[in-house]
């Protein structure tokens, strides 16, 4: 037990560096990070207006940024499609082409860096003319049973190209339980299963929208029917139990911040590997305060990652990954 003031003074404990440093319970490393990059090919390539700092990288760049995420200490990436709009379909085929920009992006990663962990995004938002995750029915629902067809096919088309784990973002039922016994019965054991468990319905992917080009094309749709309602928390161990249970190997909360909570009780309760999405709004809402003078950016950032992996996160997803990996090295020195 604590004894009273003053043989306890907490703040005994603070005082200096030196010990400050020794009694430090959580550190956040280069290790814990995922850098999420957006590829594109052509005219679509190039900076992101809604996310200062991020760009939408050819083959060529993407292959530059491996090498030089392997020497910063990150160990994989997270990648994101973008593609022309007359690639788009009601029913997204394009997600399944062995030759798409996908499974290319992958080749091109392990030929540049192949001890880099590749994750790759298992739903239909990029491919849709609709910009939904799934399959619309012909009342215009995301249709789940039909998306899971789809989704399943994708996972399989990725996993043979070579990704090392595949992330389904879409938040359909029963989807695990199909990815995982495709992909045994096509003899790919090893290849993770990352699920957005729970993944909430939040205006904070707004950038992201439109860094992808899916903003335009949901128009004023929302995804409510399959991510969930911020409101709620019983309802994401359930989700994580569901997954856990129909073979994911890991688990993720997103967003990241506003969700401690979530993040907190999911590492609790299942004591799985629980990754956090610190998402596209999070980080332009760092950036553009930091822009305006407004923030530390650096500081901001070193403790919000800082807190995402204290409240139970040991995989953190963040566009910072590369500066803060940076950045953590430089402090180290
Ligand atoms: C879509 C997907 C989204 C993100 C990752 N995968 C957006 C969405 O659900 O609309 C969001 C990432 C971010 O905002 O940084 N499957």
């Amino acid at each position: 037990m604590l004894g009273a003031f003053p043989q306890t003074r907490p703040r005994r404990l603070r005082q200096a560096p030196f010990i400050r440093e020794l009694v430090r319970e959580t550190r956040v490393t280069a290790g814990n990070l995922v850098q999420p990059l957006f590829v594109a090919e052509g005219a679509l390539a190039g900076p992101i207006a809604a996310m200062p700092g991020c760009a939408r990288l050819t083959l060529a760049e993407l292959a530059d940024a491996a090498r030089r995420l392997v020497d910063l200490g990150i160990p994989a990436v997270a990648l994101f499609p973008v593609i022309p709009q007359a690639l788009k379909s009601e029913r997204g085929e394009e997600s399944l082409n062995p030759d798409g920009l996908v499974p290319r992006a992958i080749a091109a990663i392990k030929a540049a860096a192949p001890g880099l962990g590749v994750i790759v995004d298992i739903a239909l938002d990029p491919y849709t003319s609709h910009g939904h995750d799934g399959l619309l029915s012909a009342d215009g629902a995301v249709d789940n049973d039909a998306t899971v067809e789809v989704l399943r096919k994708q996972s399989l088309a990725y996993a043979r190209a070579g990704a090392d784990v595949v992330a389904p973002s879409d938040m359909m039922d029963g989807r695990i339980g199909e990815i995982r016994r495709v992909l045994e019965r096509d003899g790919l054991h090893n290849v993770l299963i990352l699920s957005y468990a729970a993944k909430y319905a939040s205006a904070f992917y707004g950038p992201f929208r439109d860094a992808v080009g899916s903003s335009a094309n949901l128009g004023k749709a929302g995804k409510q029917t399959y991510q969930m309602d911020p409101a709620n928390t019983d309802e994401a161990l359930r989700e994580v139990a569901l997954d856990i249970a129909e073979g994911a190997d890991m688990v993720m909360v997103k967003p990241g911040m506003p969700y401690l909570d979530i993040i907190q009780r999911v590492k609790a309760e299942f004591g799985v590997p629980v990754a956090a999405y610190q998402v596209s709004g999070e980080y332009s809402m760092m950036k553009a305060a930091a822009a305006q003078g407004m923030l530390d950016e650096r500081a901001v950032l070193m403790e919000s990652l800082t807190c995402l992996h204290r409240g139970g996160a040991d995989i953190i997803f963040t566009y910072y990954a590369a500066q803060a990996a940076a950045w953590l090295r430089e402090s180290a020195r």
